[in-house]
């Protein structure tokens, strides 16, 4: 299992993986191994380590060879070289909650905020901002980038326990960047990588400016783009973790590491933009280490995924994850192309080249094939399969099937290559040449035209930003249901991650590619990597008005502020955007929070089945015993802001029961109305319908029930409840979702 960074190069559709990709990274001996938080059997928690794996290694000597990591801070847990037997056994041991393996996770790869409301005047609240210190795991970050000077700033935060090396190849940190430290516990050297918290791959430069860098004036790519760039909240203090290795990815051992360590550190908010696992709650690094900074009162945000639009790909999708969709603006980014017979067509991409003549010929990768046997390969531009001398000079036309064809091309001699696809058509790809995507219609007149003349010609235009309508949800982004359980809407939110200008590392050139010599501060990245550092950001303005909000609180409020969006334009409604668009200077005022503690959480995983001791490792405690925990109605008590109904039977309706309970973080004396929205099919009821709060009274519960009759091959349904007063609405979606669908 490999885990990535969520961004801009996305994974390529599996039908043309057999020609691309070999396999990915294969499971190795790294075990990690969660214990009681009671157990502690030698003086102090590593010799508790040892003594475990000593009494399964027989020796205290085979025991310290064996341990690679002790997790002492925030849970009672090690990682350590086992074959897959002594795992078994060291799971059968008392002591032991659970032992998983090792995987490796690959990171899921300017005016957005102005997009969203967050405006260079939006109100701040400067004092506290710059007491917020915001973590992010990924693959490190640029210390010299102007999006982490620190003019203005004092020094950190009194409450800062971090740390900043000295590290090779890394300048040092300042008073923006407080903290970078680095996480590589497999002791594989990387050639690829520098064993430090520098960036060679630019996706946590990227990630970290956009969540917290400070102003840079005329940021731009080659022109385009251009104004001034700045995370969410210029004034915070950043600290980096990185856990992602050019070669091998970002494993689980890393990521626990560092969350541990980013918890004792004293960050406010956590970023991951790390491809989680689908599936369980509690064997996923990602979801086990957000839980530990859950209880400490550290939200984390996290990206959904890049591997849309197919249902049920959404993951970090535990409850208490705030699991951010990726959408797009309105600025896209094309290019003008001419062909020989005077018609115009256009495609989309980031290309700096402008033609030095004013047309090239072209040819389609079908007809440059080396020999018969490689023009399979050649109609995807492959390297190895295209004859030179047949390339030369030319623009050459090729479907999608790997990321560098323009590479393979220019390296042959050839001028710039056309790219036919029927996905990625919503995010512009860099290219090191001239090159654009263009969809099947505009493929078919291009193809048409080359094949209608004996000498076809075309020239592809420098880029250019034109409006498109917006937002809507990326093609990339994953999509619900959520597969780790029926009842909970995942993502949770949508924000900007289509084509998003930030800081880049001076290490990479802007491709990454064979050949490529584009170098620059500053480039575009898509991918829900990019959307959650936005919603990272909009969470620390939030604390930086509201200091002693809970994680759920702040979650809550930026939820139910969140702008609704159209199932017109995305038929996946909820699925692709949660409770809808980021809306930062609304969530600072939500009037009402549904807010919570982990004993909910607890209870939640009981109701969903979760045996006992599965959650006992999760919690760092033995067997939990969920009889005594879950409510004797047996109705769900996850205190969520949004509500997702699973139908129980294709045939017969389902009832469902919600019990939410709100906190008023509004005036004192405040008198909310439910109004409620039903689809066709659909009765939803709630009770009491008025909500009266006063300075005795702040929080206040309701029922809300919903009767949904069986469903045609229609996946979802979207209703919602919103309490409103006279000064907010405070909205929550009712998804009623049909299992049965196809
Ligand atoms: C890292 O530092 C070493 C030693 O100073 C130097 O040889 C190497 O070129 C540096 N690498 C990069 C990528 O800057
Ligand atoms: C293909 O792209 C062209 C040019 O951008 C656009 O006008 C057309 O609507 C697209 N066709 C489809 C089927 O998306
Ligand atoms: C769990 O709690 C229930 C209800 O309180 C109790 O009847 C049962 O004995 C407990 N089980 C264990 C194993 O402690
Ligand atoms: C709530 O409903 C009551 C009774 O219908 C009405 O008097 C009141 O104005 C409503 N309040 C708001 C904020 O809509």
């Amino acid at each position: 299992m490999s885990r990535k960074i969520c961004n801009d190069r996305l994974p390529l559709p599996y039908l043309l993986l057999y020609l691309v990709f070999a396999s990915v990274s294969a499971a190795n001996d790294f075990y990690i191994v969660f214990l009681r938080d009671d157990v502690v059997s030698g003086r102090s928690t590593l010799q508790t380590h040892l003594n475990v794996l000593a009494s399964l290694k027989g020796s205290e000597y085979d025991a310290s060879e064996s341990l690679v990591y002790s997790y002492t801070k925030n849970f009672n847990a090690f990682a350590a070289k086992l074959s897959e037997a002594e795992a078994r056994k060291l799971s059968d041991m008392d002591e032991v909650l659970s032992a998983f393996p090792n995987r490796y996770h690959k990171p899921h790869t300017t005016k957005s905020w102005e997009f969203i409301g967050l405006t260079p005047n939006a109100k701040r609240n400067l004092k506290v901002e710059s007491n917020i210190i915001v973590g992010l795991l990924d693959t490190g970050i640029t210390p010299q980038s102007e999006s982490f000077k620190d003019d203005g700033l004092g020094p950190p935060p009194a409450k800062w326990k971090g740390s900043c090396g000295p590290f090779a190849n890394f300048s040092g940190c300042n008073n923006k960047l407080i903290g970078a430290k680095y996480f590589k516990l497999d002791g594989n050297p990387d050639p690829a990588d520098i064993l430090s918290p520098v960036d060679v791959d630019g996706h946590g430069t990227h990630t970290s400016s956009t969540l917290a860098g400070s102003l840079v004036p005329n940021a731009n790519l080659y022109g385009l783009a251009k104004g001034t760039a700045r995370g969410a909240v210029p004034s915070a203090r950043v600290a980096m973790y990185k856990v992602c290795w050019a070669s091998s990815g970002c494993a689980d051992m890393d990521i626990l590491a560092a969350f541990d360590a980013a918890i004792s550190d004293g960050v406010d908010v956590i970023s991951i933009s790390i491809g989680g696992l689908t599936g369980s709650y509690t064997s996923d690094s990602i979801a086990v280490g957000s839980f530990h900074a859950m209880r400490k009162g550290i939200l984390t945000v996290a990206s959904a995924g890049n591997d849309g639009p197919g249902h049920g790909s959404v993951s970090n999708h535990a409850p208490w994850l705030l699991t951010v969709a990726a959408s797009g603006t309105d600025r896209q980014l094309r290019s003008k192309v001419e062909l020989g017979n005077g018609a115009t067509v256009s495609g989309i991409g980031v290309s700096m080249f402008e033609p030095k003549e004013k047309m090239y010929p072209l040819a389609s990768g079908v007809d440059v094939a080396k020999n018969s046997d490689t023009k399979e390969e050649s109609r995807y531009c492959l390297e190895n399969s295209m004859d030179p001398g047949k390339v030369k000079g030319k623009l050459i036309y090729c479907k999608l099937g790997s990321w560098g064809a323009d590479s393979v091309v220019k390296g042959l001699g050839g001028i710039g290559i056309f790219i036919e696809s029927e996905v990625f058509l919503d995010a512009a790809q860099l290219y090191m040449a001239p090159a654009t995507m263009v969809n099947a219609s505009t493929g078919k007149k291009i193809n048409d035209y080359m094949h209608s003349t004996k000498s076809p010609s075309a020239a592809i235009h420098k880029s250019e930003e034109i409006k498109v309508p917006a937002p809507f949800v990326a093609s990339f982004s994953s999509r619900g249901p959520n597969s780790g359980s029926k009842n909970l809407l995942k993502p949770d939110i949508t924000a900007p991650g289509i084509n998003i200008l930030a800081s880049y590392t001076p290490l990479k050139s802007l491709t990454g590619l064979k050949g490529d010599k584009q170098y620059s501060k500053f480039t575009f990245m898509s991918g829900t990597s990019m959307a959650c550092p936005h919603v990272g950001g909009a969470a620390a303005y939030v604390k930086s008005f509201r200091p002693n909000w809970s994680p759920a609180a702040i979650k809550s409020a930026l939820m139910t502020t969140a702008k609704q969006m159209s199932s017109k334009v995305d038929k996946d409604a909820e699925f692709a955007y949660g409770s809808g668009q980021l809306n930062p200077t609304r969530a600072v005022n939500p009037g009402l929070v549904y807010d919570m503690d982990d004993i909910s959480y607890i209870q939640f995983l009981c109701h969903e089945g979760y045996d006992g001791a599965s959650i006992g490792s999760l919690i760092g405690q033995g067997t939990v015993n969920c009889s005594k925990l879950l409510p004797s109605n047996g109705v769900d008590a996850i205190n969520y802001p949004t509500m997702q109904l699973a139908l129980k039977s294709n045939k017969e309706p389902t009832a469902g029961v919600f019990r939410r309970r709100v906190t008023n973080v509004g005036p004192d004396e405040s008198v909310y109305n439910a109004t409620i929205k039903a689809p066709a099919g659909v009765e939803i009821a709630v009770k009491p319908a008025t909500l009266s709060f006063s300075k005795a009274a702040r929080r206040r519960s309701f029922k809300v029930v919903v009767k949904a009759k069986p469903m045609n091959n229609v996946l979802i349904l979207s209703g919602s409840i919103t309490w409103k007063s006279t000064r907010y609405g405070v909205r929550s979606p009712i998804v009623i979702y049909n299992p049965w669908a196809n």
